[in-house]
């Protein structure tokens, strides 16, 4: 290395005259290709989509195999009342959070504020309400479906009609694990105006998933 900087040394570089008026800098466009590519660095997150979708299934695994039995309910009491969540995971760049759900409770029509999302469904199902620009479209999710949430996804998420639900019944708890990364840190909720647009109502800052748990 030191050689190369002692021939580094001994090279003369003849600089072009300058004349005046010539920018020493000269714009030059760039190549098309260049201009069109998205710019992956510019996410918040190196993880993409696919890789929330597979930690949403391996939690979903690891759920049903009991390896977070020690974080569920006790005796499988699972909340009837109100939604309830526990986290599975936890780094600086991903949180994975196990979510039962429960009748008439819906999330309200909200993003990830700079998160992106996914989810797998592990039994019962659930209704998603999507907003695609001009008005919301329904899916529902069933057990073993997956969903991925990109930055700007506005949805509202509840438990579907229990005619849906496991061969429990009812009674069986609706059940998903979501990812959010980087974890969530805050969501946005709207409304839909008269004019078939979106208004922001409030931001709120949460760690909570799906917005906090009530
Ligand atoms: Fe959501």
């Amino acid at each position: 290395m030191r050689s190369s900087v002692s021939s580094a040394r001994s090279v003369t570089v003849t600089a072009p005259p300058l004349v005046a008026g010539t920018p020493l800098v000269r714009a030059r466009p760039l190549p098309s290709d260049v201009v069109d590519r998205p710019v992956a660095s510019a996410l918040p997150t190196r993880l993409r989509p696919a890789d929330l979708l597979r930690l949403t299934d391996e939690g979903a695994e690891d759920v049903l195999a009991g390896r977070y039995d020690h974080l569920l309910p006790a005796g499988g009491a699972w909340p009837t009342a109100n939604r309830w969540a526990t986290r599975l995971q936890s780094d600086d760049e991903v949180d994975v959070w196990l979510i039962s759900w429960v009748p008439d409770k819906s999330t309200e029509l909200h993003d990830h504020a700079g998160s992106l999302g996914a989810l797998t469904v592990l039994g019962g199902a659930l209704s998603e309400f999507r907003w695609n620009g001009r008005e919301l479209r329904q899916r529902t999710l069933s057990a073993g479906d997956q969903a991925s949430f990109p930055l700007g996804w506005v949805h509202d998420v509840v438990r579907a009609p229990d005619q849906l639900a496991g061969p429990g019944g009812p009674q069986d708890p609706t059940l998903s694990v979501h990812a959010y990364s980087p974890p969530l840190t805050a969501m946005s909720y709207y409304e839909i105006t008269g004019h078939g647009s979106l208004r922001r109502t409030r931001t709120v800052l949460t760690d909570q998933p799906e917005g906090d748990v009530k």
